[in-house]
């Protein structure tokens, strides 16, 4: 028996992860590993709610997630990573307490309504849409969670599932404890072109780039956009190059790239191509290691299979309970 508290988290199967994924949930995730038991699953029904109509990619997303994963430092022996889907006794507990969540909770759910706002080009009219909270619920008491590591997006989730795992209480006696919402920071990264960093605005780089798409995809980064000539001083406050030399470069060039920008003493071609080599630097552990489990599918396949069977193991467990306190 482990003493160390339990938590659970998941991510929706986005395949690559890129710099913004890394910095956000997953660097939260791996430094938790040695200090909590930790259940991290790739949430595959979960894109499902709104990408039911075209579901061709959720697979290979799902694989080329877990590779990210492991390549980023997530570790199958500290944790246990799984997918979603293969763990059937999700479904069986969203339909209970399906039972027992009163539709308001759902309707009132501040990033329901957003999302519905949002996303006009998807039809979100559906009841797997509204129930989402209600899966996410069941994903993380059936493990009996103490804590889920989310970011502030997230919070209002968690509250139902709280509330969710106290009405089941309730109702039927102390089954599930309410676990706590553990926000974890993240640093905004911005994208080449200054955007949020995702996926779908095409401005991402990926923790699995090769070191020639790094130079590429950074050479075409936008700068200060008041720097117009090579002659023009520079603000790096307001430049991404900057800020990711910030992130990745060593103290004394940081030093150098703050003073040399400001007296247009460095152009932005340079300053560019220096960042590269440093962010390169930094990420080739990572993708080396990505690497690795990209070309042994055989191990990665095992992993899964191995993650899925502890947590089966558990989930069975509360399953069993919560019939009996059901009496069904
Ligand atoms: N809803 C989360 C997201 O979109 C993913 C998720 C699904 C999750 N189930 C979870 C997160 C359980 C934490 C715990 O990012
Ligand atoms: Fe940004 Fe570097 Fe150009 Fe200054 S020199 S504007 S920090 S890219």
């Amino acid at each position: 028996m482990t003493s160390k508290k339990r938590i659970v988290s998941g991510m929706r199967p986005t395949g690559a992860l890129h710099l913004g994924n890394l910095h956000g949930a997953l660097k939260n995730w791996i430094d938790m590993q040695d200090r909590f038991d930790c259940f991290f699953f790739i949430a595959d029904w979960h894109a499902l709610t709104s990408d039911y109509e075209n579901p061709a990619h959720i697979k290979e997303f799902s694989r080329k997630m877990m590779i990210d994963w492991l390549g980023a430092g997530l570790s199958p022996e500290k944790s246990t990573l799984f997918v979603q889907s293969h763990i059937k006794y999700h479904a069986e507990l969203f339909l209970l307490l399906s039972m027992i969540t009163p539709v308001p909770w759902l309707e009132r759910n501040p990033t329901y309504k957003e999302q519905i706002a949002e996303l006009q080009n998807k039809d979100l009219s559906t009841f797997g849409f509204l129930g989402y909270p209600i899966l996410q619920a069941a994903d993380i008491i059936i493990y009996k969670a103490e804590g889920v590591p989310v970011g502030i997006d997230q919070a209002p989730h968690i509250e139902i599932t709280r509330e969710i795992a106290r009405r089941f209480n309730y109702f039927y006696g102390n089954v599930f404890p309410e676990p706590e919402t553990i926000l974890t920071e993240s640093a905004k990264i911005l994208g080449t072109d200054r955007r949020k960093m995702s996926k779908s605005y095409d401005n991402a780089i990926f923790i699995s780039d090769s070191p020639d798409a790094i130079r590429k995809k950074v050479a075409t980064m936008i700068t200060d956009p008041q720097r117009k000539k090579r002659s023009d001083p520079g603000d790096p406050d307001v430049c991404n190059v900057f800020s990711f030399h910030q992130m990745y470069s060593p103290a004394d060039m940081i030093a150098e790239v703050n003073q040399d920008c400001r007296r247009a003493a460095i152009g932005c071609v340079e300053c560019k191509q220096k960042m590269a080599e440093h962010l390169i630097t930094a990420l080739s552990p990572i993708r080396e290691k990505t690497e690795y489990y990209q070309e042994r599918p055989d191990l990665v396949e095992d992993i899964i299979t191995q993650g899925n069977k502890k947590a089966a193991a558990e989930a069975e467990r509360t399953m069993k309970s919560v019939r009996e306190a059901l009496k069904i």
